[in-house]
């Protein structure tokens, strides 16, 4: 699903964010991406979501070439990956829900179908964010508004899921509500990577594990799970 040969990605000369990665991820896996800050994890995921493009090397999305794609096989690799970002920005003026509906591009929320919604709500409710579904973004605590950034790149059900950090604002009851609700979905087919600092989430799950530390990308073997 997810494939990189040889890839480098530099922002100046002096600094070699990524270097030489080869990657494989098929469909339906779960992986961790693990790394200190500044390792170049949210680098790598903009490659995958075809953000940003390697500086050389290869790399391909669902079986399509990042630098060879027209723009519309692009915009369709890009529908189909749902993003949570390091950073999340919100549509501060729309509520919660009008926020998650507006990923779903049904051209505005009083449009959508009744299914729509109720699967909406649905997820509001795994996160714990439905009695906020009428607040306004701007009025969310930074682990609320993280959560809805969950729930909106969630809504459209995508192929693909890279989540950045989707625990990093969260209390420890609350990175387990956004944990079990990423790994159901893998359990239904979607194929999800996350980065993460939380190596006790990396020891209770207990999945395969990248490590990237100077610009490589390593396997992390099961030494990690013990410290
Ligand atoms: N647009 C950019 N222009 C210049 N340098 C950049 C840019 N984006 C990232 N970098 C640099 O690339 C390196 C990797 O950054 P990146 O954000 O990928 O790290 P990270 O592993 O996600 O870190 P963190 O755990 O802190 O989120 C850093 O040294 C950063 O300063
Ligand atoms: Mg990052």
């Amino acid at each position: 699903m997810i494939q990189l040969k040889a890839v480098s990605k530099s922002y100046s000369q002096k600094n070699r964010v990524l270097d030489q990665v080869n990657l494989d991820i098929k469909k339906g896996e779960f992986v961790y991406l693990l790394g200190g800050t500044g390792a170049g994890k949210t680098t790598l995921f903009k490659l995958i979501a075809t953000e940003e493009l390697p500086s050389t090397g290869e790399l391909s999305v669902f079986g399509y070439s990042a630098r060879n794609s027209s723009e519309a096989t692009l915009q369709a690799i890009r529908r189909s990956i749902g993003y949570i970002p390091q950073k999340v920005s919100l549509i501060s003026d729309f509520t919660v829900f009008e926020n998650v509906a507006l990923s779903l591009s049904y051209g505005g929320s009083r449009l959508l179908k009744q299914e729509a919604r109720q699967k909406i709500y649905e997820l509001l409710d795994r996160l714990q964010l439905l009695h906020r579904k009428d607040a306004l973004a701007r009025e969310l605590s930074g682990g609320e508004t993280q959560r809805v950034a969950v729930a909106r790149a969630l809504a459209r059900q995508p192929e693909l899921l890279i989540a950045d950090e989707p625990t990093g604002a969260q209390d420890f009851q609350h990175t387990w509500t956004v944990m079990d609700l990423l790994l159901r979905a893998n359990v239904h087919g979607m194929t999800v990577i996350v980065a993460t600092h939380d190596r006790d989430i990396v020891r209770r799950v207990r999945k395969r594990c990248l490590l990237l530390q100077n610009g490589k990308l390593t396997s992390e073997e099961s030494a990690l799970w013990s410290r």
